[in-house]
């Protein structure tokens, strides 16, 4: 047997700090999310786009509390950024909104899309290990999916500048998750 073995390799089992990580990175994504839509719910007051968002705020809300009760019941930090993901997501969601309901619904796509991305990279990295975490997962990835069509179908690709709003929340979104897991 060779001693030389590297400590990890692709498909083994994530070690215990790998999925601390992940746990770490995906509560501040939820963090994240919930603050998005307060910031479109402050700006947004009334009509068919408010209750959609509320919904979807909702659920967030839900991916949220799971991801709390994880971090204490795994004892994981929660990243040191949160104060920032406070204040980022909550202006992500009111600019958006301000630019308009489609705007804001562009701004949803966008970040789904991201999250689609990122939960799917963490359900390969955990195999079959870590079933429970897995299926919650895959859930909220699926809830993800829903948040994307809902917004779709609520004009987000309509929305003046969409490729523009896209490429840069998608850019956030993705620096926002490199800085989660690291920090
Ligand atoms: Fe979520
Ligand atoms: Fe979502």
């Amino acid at each position: 047997m060779n001693s030389e073995r590297p400590p990890y390799l692709p498909g083994d089992p994530p070690p215990e700090a790998a999925v601390a990580g992940m746990i770490r990175v995906d509560h501040a994504g939820e963090y994240g999310a919930v603050r998005i839509y307060e910031g479109q719910l402050a700006v947004i007051r009334r009509g068919r786009a408010r209750d959609e968002i509320g919904q979807m705020a909702g659920q967030e809300h839900r991916h949220l509390a799971a991801f709390d009760a994880l971090v204490r019941a795994r004892q994981v930090r929660p990243t040191l950024l949160q104060p920032l993901w406070h204040v980022a997501g909550y202006a992500l969601g009111a600019a958006t909104a301000l630019m308009g309901e489609r705007a804001a619904m562009a701004c949803t796509v966008a970040v789904e899309e991201v999250i689609d991305a990122h939960y799917g990279a963490q359900l390969r990295r955990l195999g079959a290990a870590e079933p429970a975490l897995r299926e919650t997962i895959e859930r909220f990835r699926a809830d993800e999916l829903q948040h994307r069509q809902t917004a779709i179908e609520h004009g987000a690709t309509e929305a003046p500048g969409y490729a523009l709003i896209s490429a840069a929340v998608q850019a956030g979104s993705r620096l926002a998750i490199w800085l989660s897991e690291r920090i």
